[in-house]
């Protein structure tokens, strides 16, 4: 599973990633809409989910290289949603890049090419994306490749405890065009 853009190639995760994902992920700046950083054995682990998940096609979150130097620049891609949300369907966009990497527009270059596939070679009814209330760089990311806030199917994050900064969550929806 290989999606390749004028400056990425979106592939399935490599032995030498580990230390640049780890990197990525254990960096405060970068999960500051998340609840923790991960460890580097969390990191591991969280690489090891996403190995195992486009082995059973439970998932599709690749690695984002950028084709100039080849350096990681995070992870990118589809996942089956895992968890109870008011609404369908069940299948998310979503990304994590390296902050030395932001502000080029490999997100929303990436999520464009991510989303033809799932709209034309996968067929996919829809996508959502969602993220915490207060992560406006997502939410850009989500408007730039075409999807739409849906007010009505906010929710509250349930693994996120009650009261935390980041429980309150939004969600963007894009219909397959291809689809009547
Ligand atoms: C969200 C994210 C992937 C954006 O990727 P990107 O490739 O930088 O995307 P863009 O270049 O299109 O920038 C998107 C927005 O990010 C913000 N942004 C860009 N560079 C930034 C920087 N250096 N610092 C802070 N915010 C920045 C801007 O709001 C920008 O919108 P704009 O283009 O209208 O100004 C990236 O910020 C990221 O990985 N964040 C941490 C992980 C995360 O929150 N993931 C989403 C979980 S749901």
């Amino acid at each position: 599973m290989i999606i390749e853009t004028e400056r990425l190639i979106l592939r399935p995760w490599r032995h030498e990633d580990r230390d640049a994902f780890a990197a990525i992920v254990g960096d405060p700046h970068v999960m500051r809409f998340y609840p923790n950083t991960r460890t580097r054995a969390q990191a591991d682990a969280w690489m090891d989910k996403m190995i195992t998940s486009l082995a059973n096609k439970t998932g599709q979150f690749l690695a984002a290289e950028r084709k100039s130097d080849a350096a990681l620049l995070g992870l990118l891609g589809t996942a089956n949603i895992e968890f109870d949300l008011p609404t369908a369907p069940r299948v998310e966009i979503g990304w994590v890049l390296g902050k030395n990497y932001w502000g080029h527009g490999y997100a929303p270059e990436g999520a464009a090419a991510v989303l033809a596939d799932a709209f034309e070679r996968r067929r996919l009814p829809e996508i959502v994306a969602f993220t915490a209330r207060i992560n406006l760089p997502s939410q850009r990311v989500m408007s730039k490749i075409g999807m739409t806030q849906d007010p009505a199917a906010d929710f509250e994050h349930p693994r996120i405890p009650v009261g935390h900064r980041l429980r309150a969550h939004v969600l963007y929806r894009l219909a397959n065009p291809h689809r009547r």
